[in-house]
């Protein structure tokens, strides 16, 4: 099925208070996209803690927000880049509970479990990319 990029903004995290913008545009996206208020704030949620990663473990970075369409419906997709440290064992963060900063280490996992498409791509010492897509059923 072959998907179309309708809008496509892309932002600049660099400082806590670009968290929140992402956040706010992501939801805009879901809302433009017609999602139910679960669906917006499932991805409104997982584009702000995987902003927050960005912040917290690599300082700085770029995320890109799309609004998609399909054949039958309309989605969501965030994708974060940073030239951070990278994550060394991609399963073990995935599986939870695991912080190298001393928090719940329940971003990565969480924010996987409210979408539909996730990945994550990292090498350590030279960065991280993770791609979320959220369909809209309806
Ligand atoms: N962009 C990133 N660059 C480098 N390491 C990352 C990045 N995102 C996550 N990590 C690593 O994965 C771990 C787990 O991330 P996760 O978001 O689940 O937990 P956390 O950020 O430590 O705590 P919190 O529960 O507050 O989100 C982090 O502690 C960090 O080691
Ligand atoms: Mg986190």
């Amino acid at each position: 099925m072959s998907e179309t990029v309708l809008e496509r903004y892309e932002m600049k995290i660099e400082s806590e208070d670009d968290i929140i913008l992402v956040r706010r545009k992501a939801r805009d996206a879901a809302q433009g996209c017609k999602f139910d208020a679960f669906g917006v704030s499932a991805v409104t949620t997982a584009a702000s803690e995987l902003a927050r990663n960005v912040w917290v473990h690599a300082k700085r970075g770029v995320a890109t927000i799309e609004k998609l369409q399909d054949n039958v419906r309309f989605g969501v997709r965030v994708v974060f880049k940073d030239d951070g440290p990278g994550i060394a064992d991609i399963d073990r963060v995935l599986a939870g509970g695991y912080s190298t900063a001393k928090s719940m280490g329940l971003g990565l996992s969480g924010s996987k479990r409210l979408v539909d498409q996730f990945m994550i791509e990292s090498t350590v010492g030279r960065g991280t990319t993770i791609a979320i897509t959220k369909w809209n059923p309806y």
